[in-house]
């Protein structure tokens, strides 16, 4: 038997201004992305903001439906444009913010866990990592040097 320890590190920022010009930048595009969030039913608006290597930034955000399973996450909205419209062009890297309608969102909101397996599909494949930053609406800011740095013995196309 063999015990192994995963080792993964963040940098806590106690608000935006401590961010790079970049980063900033970046983040403030997801809080635009997030106030066009669709989210009528959980009234949790969540914005992605994606960095390509190209300087385009891809913006998504939260499409919920009354058919609650068929909604969408902000991430994998925000990823699968930048797919569909620039594909094979790197993803430096992912703003996240999550603001709510009913309490403030004072902790920083880390992308669920099917959108890390969807991030690191595309993290894979370009063989560079994606950085990740995430907040809430107001509070400290996370931000991780890659997406699989969040995602631990994950799956891949390597098992097929
Ligand atoms: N949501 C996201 O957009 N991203 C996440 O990583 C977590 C959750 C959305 C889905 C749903 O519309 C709302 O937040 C509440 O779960």
């Amino acid at each position: 038997m063999k015990k192994i320890d995963f080792t993964a590190s963040a940098t806590i920022y106690d608000e935006v201004s401590q961010l790079s010009s970049e980063d900033q930048n970046l983040m403030n595009k997801a809080v635009e992305a997030r106030q066009k969030a669709y989210a009528p039913y959980s009234k949790f608006n969540v914005g992605a903001a994606l960095l390509l290597e190209n300087g385009e930034i891809i913006l998504g955000n939260n499409q919920e439906n009354a058919a609650y399973p068929s909604g969408m996450c902000a991430e994998r909205v925000a990823i699968w444009k930048a797919g569909s419209e620039y594909p094979g062009v790197k993803v430096k890297k992912i703003a996240i913010t999550a603001a709510s309608t009913t309490s403030k969102v004072d902790k920083p909101v880390g992308p669920c866990g099917a959108c890390r397996q969807t991030l690191s599909e595309y993290e894979i494949n370009q063989k560079e990592p994606m950085e990740v930053l995430f907040m809430g609406e107001v509070g400290k800011i996370v931000k991780t040097e890659s997406l699989l740095s969040l995602l631990p013995f994950s799956f891949d196309s390597s098992y097929l």
